[in-house]
């Protein structure tokens, strides 16, 4: 409160006095400093302008490309009758629901998709977000709560990161698929928290490690712990059908919350989280990420419960997929590249050094073939890689001529055939 008037004056002198500060500016940012010496030696390998795809192909500058850097699986985002369904659902919903599913955006296929991917998953109840990444804030955050514990595995995805970083409860990390790591952790921590979740994905989205589920659900019930897996790259391709990593070691009853994406084998954009009737209708109505965002658009949720229809009803395209993977698999041993060990289409190809990373970029990109190189601190330093993944759509040909490539870029670079 001012009293008098040589108070007030007296401030506005002092305002009058403000040393102006210049703001800091973002190009000093070490990421950008990291992205500008990629930029100027033409190594920048990401945000690439994607001109034109097809099932397999891509083209960037100009130039057709074999891509084996996506998560399309199935390669059904240029299937006919997946594209049929999400143009009949734009005729008929139009383009967007301008609203989220608690309010106004719930369109009569969100719950027909609830309900036809619980059925596919084998799970009581099942939740559509906008997103994979919202799937996990929101579930997570609302199942995590203040007096909670979740312990997840040391090599889980960023979105799995952010939520135990919005969550109330306390996080704990476990060595990477260390299962006496967890049991530690479980040992010390269990009597000291409401509830704990164990937390991991099913496939690990960078080395296509996959999750060793039937001991995680044995400790989780010897500690009464809760198992929530985030199956993104599991999803359409793992166990019968492509119902997921769950399936494929026949322990579903024991997942409480399974989270996938549909932005990888579904074509399309999108997440569920399901599991027991009650669990789902909790998240439900605690998940800010599903209550305060928009629903997904019609010709998402189309493409989505179009393509469970086609990988449940064609079985060729699973045995497609497998059968390049084998044979990606098989081509890369003998040519001497370390691949982790993967058992899955996401393959991945030990490089080290990040500057050769890039550089090998450069090269097959010149050769036609569109790969990811991963850099730390996606990776520990010094593990440069470079990520390929492969699709039920890959031509046999296309595939061959990729080995040819990376044939002739271990002749080019020097690449250790083992981690270190
Ligand atoms: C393991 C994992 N979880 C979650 C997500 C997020 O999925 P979305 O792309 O649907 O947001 C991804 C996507 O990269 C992922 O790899």
């Amino acid at each position: 409160m001012k009293h008098n008037t040589s108070e007030i004056l007296k401030e506005q002198d002092m305002s009058n006095d403000v040393i102006t500060r210049s703001k800091k500016p973002f190009s000093d940012c070490k990421i950008i400093e990291r992205a500008n010496v990629l930029r100027d030696n033409d190594l920048y390998f990401f945000f690439r302008a994607i001109e034109d795809t097809a099932a397999s192909t891509v083209t960037v500058k100009g130039k057709k490309q074999i891509m084996i850097g996506s998560n399309n699986y199935l390669g059904l985002t240029h299937h006919p009758v997946v594209q049929e369904a999400a143009i009949k659902a734009i005729e008929k919903f139009g383009t967007g629901c301008t609203g989220s599913r608690f309010l106004n955006g719930n369109l009569s296929i969100h719950e027909e998709l609830d309900e036809k991917i619980a059925k596919y998953l084998g799970h009581e109840k099942a939740i559509v977000f906008s997103t994979g990444m919202q799937a996990n804030l929101g579930a997570l955050s609302a199942i995590c709560g203040p007096k909670d514990l979740m312990l997840f595995d040391s090599e889980n995805h960023a979105s799995i990161i952010d939520a135990s970083r919005l969550a109330l409860g306390t996080t704990f990390k476990y060595k990477h698929n260390d299962m006496a790591s967890l049991e530690e952790l479980l040992e010390s921590n269990v009597s000291r928290f409401n509830r704990v979740i164990i937390v991991a994905d099913g496939v690990f989205s960078m080395t296509g490690d996959i999750l060793r589920l039937p001991e995680i659900v044995k400790l989780a019930k010897k500690y009464g712990a809760y198992v929530y897996v985030d199956d993104a790259h599991g999803l359409g391709v793992m166990g019968p059908q492509g119902r997921g990593t769950m399936h494929h070691f026949d322990v579903v009853k024991d997942v409480d919350f399974n989270m996938g994406t549909f932005s990888k084998s579904f074509a399309s954009i999108g997440g569920v989280i399901s599991g027991s009737a009650d669990a789902i209708d909790y998240v439900r109505h605690s998940a800010r990420s599903f209550m305060f965002s928009a629903s997904m658009p019609p010709a998402a949720v189309a493409t989505v419960s179009a393509c469970i229809d086609v990988v449940s009803n064609d079985p060729t395209i699973l045995e497609n997929l497998w059968t390049n993977v084998e044979f990606m698999k098989n081509g890369f041993k003998e040519l001497g590249f370390f691949t982790y060990g993967s058992q899955t289409p996401i393959i991945p190809l030990f490089i080290g050094d990040d500057m050769k990373a890039v550089k090998m970029t450069k090269f097959l990109e010149a050769n036609g073939v569109f790969a990811t190189p991963v850099l730390p601190p996606a990776v520990p330093k010094g593990e440069a890689l470079i990520r390929t993944s492969y699709m039920a759509s890959h031509d046999k040909k296309d595939l061959a001529t990729v080995l040819e490539v990376f044939a002739d870029a271990k002749k080019v670079f020097e690449i250790p055939s083992n981690l270190h």
